[in-house]
């Protein structure tokens, strides 16, 4: 498949975040215990079996990541490695195949590069959204592993994934239903753990709030994370802190978003359980961030029958979230200088 080098003429500006069909995909398949080379397919159509495990079983894991390109023109992919890594941790947890890094990274700059004409342009504020999938297929009845998968890219460009452009301030309103239970699936990007929170969400948005906020499901005291995003909180004594939880997605925005915090905010840097009713009051700023989301500060939460406001009444991102979205979007855009080695190069050609 050729490469074009000819930009779409699309509105970068204002692409939302939705699914748009480009040219190419990229597809593998594993069967009898070892995984096909892979090729570049034309079509968005997947064809399974009626008794496929990812249809009945939701044996199936997913990953997103984004390419964006850099002011001298490069394409620029952030820590692959680490969504490798994630997608065979779920791989591992749901029993099927790992997905050899050399193929996770060949699926996905052989998709960036023949879709390069999809990829925003420097400047746009957009980017192009990556969707690694792993399925389980082949005809199947029982509850057993599939004997057959498929490792699947396809990119889509996006702008931002809350309504308005930039830092969007955002809210979130506690969900009364639980995410994920202390040892189950929560830590993996098992496509299961999304179906059960499309109804938090839609309560959440009928309060008002852009996503739910799910707390512990043991105890429900702790923060867990946001719908499609984790947490970050800066609070009262110059501290600066996440939740830890082991139900939580372990979002390579916010590992990175805490190691910037290390290295660049005179802060005191935390990963420990946060207990919301307790601490809410020491929150001046708080935020949603994940490679959809961004960072997204969170103006206010809905908590027990009442919305709590932080940093200027939710009017305006506070200055904490503003340095810490400035310090991750130079180095994902390649402004700033890659002191982590996060950054990697897609080659066009
Ligand atoms: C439930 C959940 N938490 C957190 C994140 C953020 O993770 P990452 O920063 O790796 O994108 C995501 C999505 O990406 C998510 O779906």
């Amino acid at each position: 498949m050729a490469t074009s080098m000819v930009k779409k003429d699309l509105n970068w500006a204002d692409l939302g975040f939705k699914y748009r069909q480009t040219e190419a995909r990229f597809s593998a398949i594993y069967k009898n215990g070892a995984w096909s080379t892979g090729a570049l397919l034309d079509s968005p159509m997947i064809s399974v079996h009626e008794g496929a495990p990812t249809l009945h079983y939701a044996q199936q894991c997913f990953e997103g990541m984004k390419a964006q390109t850099s002011p001298d023109g490069r394409v620029l992919l952030f820590r692959p490695d680490l969504n490798s890594e994630r997608m065979n941790q779920t791989a591992a947890r749901l029993l099927m195949p790992e997905v050899p890094y050399e193929l996770f990274l060949r699926g996905v700059e052989e998709t960036v590069r023949a879709n390069y004409s999809w990829v925003p342009p420097y400047g746009s504020g957009a980017s192009l959204y990556i969707r690694p999938m792993l399925i389980g297929v082949g005809e199947n009845l029982g509850l057993r592993p599939a004997n057959e998968y498929e490792f699947r890219v396809f990119v889509s460009p996006v702008g931002p994934y809350y309504k308005s452009a930039g830092l969007a301030v955002i809210s979130l309103a506690v969900s009364d239903y639980d995410r994920a239970a202390p040892n189950g699936t929560g830590a993996y990007k098992a496509g299961a753990n999304y179906a059960g929170g499309l109804l938090a969400t839609k309560k959440a948005q009928e309060l008002g709030a852009n996503e739910a906020l799910y707390l512990d499901a043991a105890k429900r005291t702790y923060i867990d994370e946001a719908g499609s995003a984790n947490i970050i909180v800066a609070m009262k004594g110059n501290r600066f802190v996440t939740p830890k939880s082991n139900a939580i997605l372990p979002s390579v925005t916010r590992r990175s978003i805490m190691t910037l915090a290390e290295q660049h905010l005179n802060m005191q840097v935390e990963d420990r359980p946060i207990d919301l009713r307790k601490e809410i009051g020491d929150f001046e700023e708080m935020a949603a961030c994940g490679t959809a989301a961004v960072l997204a500060p969170v103006g206010k939460v809905w908590l027990d029958g009442a919305w709590h406001h932080f940093h200027d009444n939710g009017q305006s991102v506070g200055p904490v979230m503003q340095k810490v979205y400035d310090l991750l979007v130079g180095i994902q855009r390649g402004e700033s200088p890659d002191e982590n080695h996060w950054t990697h190069v897609v080659k066009i050609d």
